[in-house]
């Protein structure tokens, strides 16, 4: 939990998917949501981002922000897109889906920098061998509420593992 030469710094996590207006937001709402409840807030500085850049600027998805609501969830603020520098700047970063993952791989090796790069549902107890957050863009509603229940499920393992 410590990192830099002044002692105790939070731990920089940032959530990943494509468009940053769906899975990213909500992953990156449901782990400080739990970090919330737990008094380990102060312990993380979270944000997410997007490979693409078609959204940036705009608030998440409506589907997102109601299924967000539903489950008391506060989102964060708006979409961007990856920049070299945040593999300089977070710890970690996770990854929705392998397309995102094989993305931020490419990006690195010109970008440089220490993020460890991995996928959101490897810390999913309920995973089995698919390790994926389906993409619920081009879906029906209840593909958010699924999408939810394994962001939901990885984000408290996740925190379990940094604690
Ligand atoms: P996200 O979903 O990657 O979970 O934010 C998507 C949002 C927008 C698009 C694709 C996926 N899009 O093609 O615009």
């Amino acid at each position: 939990m410590t990192h830099g030469t002044s002692g105790f710094t939070p731990t920089r996590l940032l959530f990943v998917c494509l468009g940053n207006i769906c899975r990213s937001p909500l992953a990156e709402g449901v782990f400080l949501h739990h970090a919330h409840e737990r008094g380990l807030a102060s312990n993380f500085r979270v944000d997410s981002a997007g490979t693409g850049g078609w959204h940036e600027g705009e608030l998440p998805d409506p589907r997102s922000r109601e299924v967000a609501e539903r489950h008391g969830v506060r989102l964060p603020g708006r979409a961007r897109k990856v920049v070299d520098s945040d593999f300089h700047d977070f710890d970690l970063i996770l990854a929705m889906d392998q397309d995102n993952l094989q993305t931020l791989e490419r990006l690195r090796e010109i970008a440089g920098g220490n993020a460890e790069l991995r996928l959101l549902r490897e810390f999913d107890p309920e995973a089995g061998s698919d390790l994926e957050v389906p993409d619920p863009y081009y879906g029906g509603g209840d593909g958010f509420e699924k999408v939810f229940r394994m962001v939901d499920r990885s984000a408290r393992a996740l925190l379990d593992s940094m604690i």
